[in-house]
């Protein structure tokens, strides 16, 4: 039986990447066999393009370049990781996917969402995640989450400024109205604890399905 695909989206500081480790461990101790991943990144290749997004000047690349390498990212990150363990029944649980493209070079930077669909039917086409965690919480407390972290490395969008961070929360807000089957939206506000039972609750439907 083919795995799982649950991918976690939302801001800056929203709580991802924690939960994901939450969610991974928690899986794993009801031995379920869990590949953890990201984007981009998730594979070598989409790692070194990782590596050129998310350094530098804030205007390093245009929205359309960054749509590009993200999406080649993707393609090789799907290719050599997801594609791979969902077909030998593993779940793929991955911190950020093209909703990510979708919020950040759409909504944020501004690049043409058919174009951005276009390129996802190519590259993503019949993979489409079971299930997405949206991660909602005001701009302010994600940032000031994120720069609590005290981590400077990989900070080029979080420097982007409150407008842009603004229009990242309504574009995933809107991803999450068009997407209903798909998306679930978690509130992010609350100790980490309390995040964790909302996201329990949210995968729930999945673990009954695989129980039957
Ligand atoms: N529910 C929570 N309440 C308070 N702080 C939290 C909560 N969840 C995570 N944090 C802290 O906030 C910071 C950001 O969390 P995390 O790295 O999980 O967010 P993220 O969504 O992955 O961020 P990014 O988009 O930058 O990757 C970390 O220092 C983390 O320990
Ligand atoms: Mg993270």
């Amino acid at each position: 039986m083919r795995g799982r695909f649950i991918t976690f989206e939302g801001g800056e500081g929203a709580g991802k990447s924690t939960q994901v480790a939450r969610l991974t461990e928690t899986l794993r101790s009801q031995g379920i066999d869990v590949v953890r991943t990201r984007e981009p990144g998730g594979s070598t290749g989409a790692e070194q393009i990782r590596d050129l997004v998310l350094n530098g000047a804030a205007e390093r690349w245009s929205p359309m370049t960054e749509t590009l390498l993200m999406y080649a990212a993707r393609a090789d990150h799907l290719e050599r990781t997801i594609r791979p363990a969902l077909a030998a029944g593993r779940w793929v649980l991955c911190d950020r996917f093209a909703d990510s493209s979708r919020a950040y070079q759409g909504a944020g930077g501004g690049v043409d969402a058919a174009f951005i669909e276009q390129m996802d039917a190519a590259v993503v086409g019949a993979d489409q995640p079971d299930l997405t965690l949206i991660f909602d919480l005001p701009v302010e407390i994600g940032l000031a989450r994120a720069l609590g972290r005290g981590d400077a490395s990989e900070v080029r969008f979080e420097s982007k400024g409150q407008a842009f961070h603004q229009r990242l929360r309504e574009g995933f807000a809107a991803i999450a109205a068009a997407h209903p089957n798909r998306c679930r939206v978690v509130d992010a506000q609350g100790d980490p604890d309390v995040v964790f039972a909302r996201v329990q609750a949210a995968i729930q439907p999945l673990l009954t399905a695989v129980a039957a």
